[in-house]
């Protein structure tokens, strides 16, 4: 089966064609390292180049609906009922560091719900896809969690905290606490595709604080679709757009909400 609503062509169509100005820009990665100057501003314009390329296929099609985006943030603001939710290149300091782990991730919302995405490592050429009431696929074909029912067998994936993070210890305590009582933890740095990996059951969960929307929109429709479960948890309120994120394959979630609750490092 494909998934082949307006939106999912607009947005893989989108991927496909930033992608390719992507793969050229990482290529030029390389040389950069070894330069003086070193990579940072690069990346921040092929972010840019990348971002500007999306936008403008999305708003060919509808150029009045939302955007939430990182570099450019948002557009035509007062549209909430059909927004756009773009992360150009997520997995940065993998970008600039030359290793292949990160993705463009755009999610498509309708009256405040996410209801398709596509994450895209074009590096690897893996396109995660999903749309709701419709499954989700990893490159055409259909994806779905794990099936490990115990927390003690599961391999996690997680990241933070971000150099500014106020809470860089209670993220250290959780890290800590669950790490002791699961098979593994991985940080892979890109939190869009530690959802989509979730998703098609290389990881049985993920968990993370102090995210933006844009990382993780996509990533919540393909998890649901292929079966996960995603919630918040201690959503900080004062900001509808921080998120503190729990996916999971659904079987060990709750094993794992409680592991993130206790107070004290064992
Ligand atoms: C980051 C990645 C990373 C996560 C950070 C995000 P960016 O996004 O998703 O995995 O740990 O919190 O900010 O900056 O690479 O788009
Ligand atoms: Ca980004
Ligand atoms: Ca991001």
């Amino acid at each position: 089966m494909r998934l082949n609503s307006p939106q999912i062509n607009l947005i893989t169509k989108a991927c496909m064609k930033a992608s390719r100005s992507l793969i050229r820009d990482f290529g030029e990665i390389e040389n950069l390292q070894v330069s003086t100057k070193g990579p940072g501003d690069f990346v921040t314009s092929a972010d840019k180049r990348t971002e500007k390329i999306i936008i403008n296929e999305l708003q060919k099609a509808h150029p009045d609906f939302g955007i939430i985006t990182e570099e450019k943030g948002i557009i035509n603001e007062s549209n909430n009922k059909n927004r756009w939710i773009i992360d150009p290149i997520d997995g940065t300091m993998n970008f600039l560091n030359g290793i292949p782990q990160f993705a463009i991730s755009i999610g498509y919302e309708q009256d405040g719900e996410i209801i398709c995405g596509v994450i895209f490592n074009p590096i690897i050429n893996e396109m995660f896809v999903a749309e709701k009431g419709n499954g989700a696929f990893l490159n055409n074909q259909r994806i779905r969690v794990s099936s490990k029912k115990k927390i003690k067998d599961a391999l996690l994936v997680t990241g933070g905290p971000k150099g500014a993070s106020k809470i860089k210890d209670k993220i250290f305590s959780e890290y800590i606490n669950v790490s002791n009582k699961v098979a593994n933890v991985r940080k892979f740095g890109s939190a869009a595709l530690d959802m989509a990996y979730v998703a098609c059951g290389r990881f049985d969960g993920y968990w993370q604080r102090e995210l933006n929307y844009w990382d993780i929109a996509a990533g919540i429709i393909i998890l649901k679709e292929a079966g996960g479960l995603v919630d918040f948890f201690e959503n900080n309120f004062s900001s509808s757009l921080k998120k503190n994120i729990l996916a999971t394959n659904s079987n060990i979630h709750e094993e794992l909400r409680e592991l993130l609750n206790k107070k004290d490092i064992e």
